[in-house]
């Protein structure tokens, strides 16, 4: 470890209720955690595919996928942690796909919410309640808000039917129905009337699956972020290569527009 580099304490873990202690790599820098990473879970339908089995099951061997990535993440005390879950451009996917994401995730919200709230994550969801999306779904999604809404130890967030440039859109319909005057539309204006307000801008991206893009993911908020791009198919991901991500993190120089010291 170099110089200002320590090893977090992990004795905290006791005054949570969950049992994923804070453990950071001797490698990781502690005192440069990313406090808001952001992922693309993406590639589960070539995971599939290339066992030979259908688009759907990539889709449900992503589930382990996330849960160890947000182990991972609790583990290196990151505060916000949001995945792309389905975003608005999904929808021209095969009705039969559409409606399995439909179901796995109010499945998933149900059989492992519960675990969330106790490793202290608070659910958070960002993206458009259309019509499209099932009512079911979006019972289940207040109740994992409702059930989780005191917890502090990290946010994750769902972005579901979610797009940046809906997002956008959104803000400027709330802005403009507010009767405000251009003249007062600032930056932090925009930003108070995104989805969810109090989240703040991820310094990290994470993209599986070897696409280099962000595919309409938080357009707004990802202005300044540092983008990492692995070839994992989203299945294959696991905290390890969470932390790989971290690691490359840390050694970007942010800059910022500015220039260094
Ligand atoms: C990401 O995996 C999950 C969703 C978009 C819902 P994909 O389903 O996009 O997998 P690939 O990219 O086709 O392999
Ligand atoms: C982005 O992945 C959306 C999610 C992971 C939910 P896609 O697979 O939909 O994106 P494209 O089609 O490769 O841009
Ligand atoms: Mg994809």
């Amino acid at each position: 470890m170099g110089p200002g580099r320590r090893r977090d304490p992990t004795a905290d873990a006791t005054r949570f209720a969950g049992s994923v202690a804070r453990v950071i790599p001797g490698d990781i820098d502690s005192e440069r955690i990313p406090t808001h990473i952001a992922a693309v879970m993406d590639g589960n339908g070539r995971w599939a595919t290339n066992r030979g089995l259908k688009r759907t099951d990539g889709h449900a061997a992503g589930e382990e996928a996330l849960f160890d990535a947000v182990e991972g993440a609790l583990e290196l005390g990151v505060k916000w942690f949001t995945v792309y879950a389905f975003s608005t451009e999904n929808w021209k996917r095969s009705p039969d796909e559409v409606r399995f994401l439909m179901k796995f995730n109010e499945s998933l919200l149900q059989r492992r919410c519960e675990e969330l709230n106790e490793l202290g994550v608070r659910v958070r969801f960002i993206g458009r309640r259309d019509w499209r999306v099932p009512k079911r779904l979006i019972r289940r999604m207040d109740e994992s808000i409702e059930l989780t809404r005191k917890n502090r130890r990290m946010t994750l967030t769902i972005a579901f039917n979610y797009g940046g440039r809906a997002e956008i859109v959104d803000a400027v319909k709330a802005i403009v129905d507010s009767g405000i005057e251009s003249s007062k539309v600032t930056e932090k204006l925009v930003a108070r009337n995104l989805y969810d307000p109090e989240m703040p801008d991820p310094e990290l991206m994470v993209r599986t699956s070897g696409e280099f893009r962000t595919s309409n993911y938080l357009m707004w908020e990802l202005a300044y972020s540092e983008l990492v791009f692995t070839d994992v198919l989203w299945p294959d991901f696991r905290r390890e290569h969470l932390f790989d991500a971290v690691r490359e993190y840390q050694d970007r120089d942010r800059r910022f527009g500015g220039v260094d010291d």
